[in-house]
């Protein structure tokens, strides 16, 4: 084997399998430069799809953003409702991209109380892309509680046995690994309701980078980083 290919390889191994981001710090980023927090989202969209992109090229299989939670209602009305329609429309791009970008998109959360415009282009998308094997789950209007209820209820209502096993297969994220890597930019530690299941053991890596400015060299470096952990699993 050529001296690249191996050295290819090597780095290809080193790839986490599934990497999740907390797509944080948008508001911030904005009041910085003295604009409106929605063009912070508007920035924040743009980086999600370039970053998305990026996982994927360098061999990520999963990728899971959280882009609303079930307490981000507390916002004023006027910061939801942009959120919401810079959602439909990344939809509608990446409806003509699909070719192109070869992500299988599904959506992690409750959709009931989204609007109907909403939820319908979330099912075409979903639709549309379900031959891919490359994923990218959105977590809109998701909470780690609110899944775990919502999977805690679903076995029962099936009288399974509660084994973790049969638990998993009720989450939103049923039939896909843990995630390796959970990111957070923008200087805050902790999880706010992301994933709490799911997180078990997935190693951490935080960064002050606001998501606006995150960039592909930004989750190298993430990725570098959780190369030099020893994942143990209670081990030795
Ligand atoms: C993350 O950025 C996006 C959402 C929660 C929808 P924020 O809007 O939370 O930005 P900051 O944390 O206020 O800077
Ligand atoms: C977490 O960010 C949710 C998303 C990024 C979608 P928040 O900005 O809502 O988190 P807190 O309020 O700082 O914990
Ligand atoms: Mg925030």
């Amino acid at each position: 084997m050529a001296f690249w290919s191996k050295k290819r390889k090597i780095e290809h191994n080193a790839v986490p399998r599934h990497i999740a981001i907390i797509m944080d710090g948008n508001g911030r980023w904005a009041k910085k430069r003295g604009l409106p927090r929605r063009y912070g989202h508007r920035v924040g969209a743009k980086v999600f799809r370039r970053i998305a992109t990026y996982c994927k090229e360098i061999g990520v299989q999963y990728i899971t953003v959280y882009a609303f939670s079930t307490e981000n209602w507390k916002r004023p009305q006027d910061e939801v409702e942009a959120i919401m329609e810079l959602l439909c429309e990344y939809l509608d791009t990446a409806l003509a991209e699909f070719e192109e970008n070869r992500i299988r998109l599904c959506f992690l959360g409750d959709r009931t109380p989204l609007s109907d415009k909403l939820k319908a282009k979330m099912a075409e998308v979903e639709e549309k892309s379900k031959k891919y094997t490359t994923v990218c789950n959105i977590a809109l209007n998701y909470g780690g509680r609110a899944e775990i209820l919502h999977a805690a209820r679903a076995l029962l209502e099936a009288g399974e046995e509660p084994t973790e096993e049969n638990f998993s297969r009720h989450l939103y994220t049923a039939g896909q690994p843990d995630p390796d890597l959970i990111i957070r930019p923008s200087g805050e530690l902790r999880l706010s309701n992301f994933l709490l299941w799911q997180c078990a053991y997935s190693e951490f890596y935080f960064t002050d980078v606001l998501w606006p400015d995150f960039t592909p060299a930004e989750l190298d470096r993430a990725v570098a980083d959780y190369n030099g952990r020893k994942r143990r699993y209670g081990g030795v």
